[in-house]
């Protein structure tokens, strides 16, 4: 599957996805998190949450379990708002074409819904967006296409595989063209093998694209061969403690040294970080205040250190 590339124009016999400004790293950043506190009545989940993305960039969030990932994701996505602290997410000239969707969420579950096919659930947003039929159909063949479904545009749900769902998913959220994808432990069901074909899917996705992506997870070796940078959340409230830039060359391969190196070094600040302290209230936030490092405070007991709960064990 990885290596795949787009159809051409000519192929396709309509537009294909335009290529956005890719690692823009001296522009303002496309997202922008500033001070983000929030509560669910009296828990404390997220604060002081500060968070840059450059758009292009692919950036991992990493921490334990409950530390408040998916809860960000959903500020990002608008389906939940901060009670404290500010979001932006910053014009682009590429916004405002037909049934392009600035930002795109690919839950844990694929939610697809069963009575319709592959190809019916992956023009789910393009009918929302009223985009004609024509065009719709094109757009999916190309997103299908792109994820090696094409063959199963009319299976239903139930006849796919985890990863063949998996894909339908990834197409759906794509089809829509998104500016910013955000991805919630998108591969967590799935078996390594297929989880690293999906890793390349996406980069390829990526590739061509140049989309921006966030995504959670709890697999270090996972956010280390996606990610350009990634942001280590510590619980009791949910806070960055870390952002850790991954500067090697694309394809990342398990076997290469730097990478395995990178990977031991983010499992080491994993596993010695588990809980630093806590930040200062996040009432009266200031950039930067929630990003502060303890590498060695709390979380190890005798000679070893112990798994921030939560971070699945093979993944340490
Ligand atoms: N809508 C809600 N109402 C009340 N509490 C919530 C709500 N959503 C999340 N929480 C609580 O907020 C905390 C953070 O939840 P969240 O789902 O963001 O964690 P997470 O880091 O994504 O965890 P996991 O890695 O297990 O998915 C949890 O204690 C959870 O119970
Ligand atoms: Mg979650």
């Amino acid at each position: 599957m990885s290596g795949q590339v787009l159809p051409s124009q000519a192929e396709a016999g309509c537009r294909i996805i335009p290529f956005a400004d890719h690692g823009l790293k001296k522009a303002p950043p496309l997202i922008r998190l500033r001070g983000i506190g929030k509560s669910f009545g009296p828990l404390r989940v997220l604060a002081n949450v500060d968070l840059q993305v450059q758009a292009g960039e692919i950036t991992a969030l990493i921490g334990s379990s409950g530390c408040g990932k998916s809860t960000l994701l959903n500020i990002l996505a608008g389906l939940d708002t901060q009670d404290h602290g500010t979001y932006t997410l910053a014009e682009s000239k590429n916004s405002e074409k037909a049934g392009r969707q600035r930002v795109a969420y690919m839950f844990q579950e694929d939610r697809l819904l069963p009575w319709r096919t592959v190809r019916d659930n992956v023009a789910l947003g393009l009918e929302a967006a009223r985009i004609e039929k024509k065009e719709r159909l094109c757009r999916v063949y190309n997103m299908l296409k792109l994820v090696g479904l094409e063959e199963f545009a009319g299976a239903f749900p139930y006849q796919l595989s985890g990863g063949m769902r998996s894909r339908a998913a990834l197409a759906r959220s794509l089809v829509v063209e998104p500016e910013v994808l955000l991805l919630d432990e998108p591969f967590s069901k799935l078996d390594s093998q297929t989880r690293s074909q999906m890793h390349a899917e996406l980069l390829n996705i990526h590739a061509v694209t140049g989309m921006t992506a966030v995504f959670v997870t709890h697999d270090v070796e996972e956010a280390v061969v996606l990610a350009d940078k990634v942001a280590i959340f510590a619980p009791r409230p949910g806070r960055i403690t870390e952002i850790v830039p991954v500067e090697l060359a694309r394809p990342r391969s398990l076997l290469d040294k730097n990478v395995t190196e990178q990977i031991r070094s983010l499992r080491g600040k994993l596993c010695f970080n588990p809980h630093p302290s806590p930040p200062p209230d996040d009432s009266a936030p200031a950039e930067g205040a929630g990003l502060h490092v303890s590498p060695l405070k709390g979380g190890i007991t005798g000679k070893g250190c112990r798994a921030s709960p939560g971070v699945k064990r093979e993944s340490l």
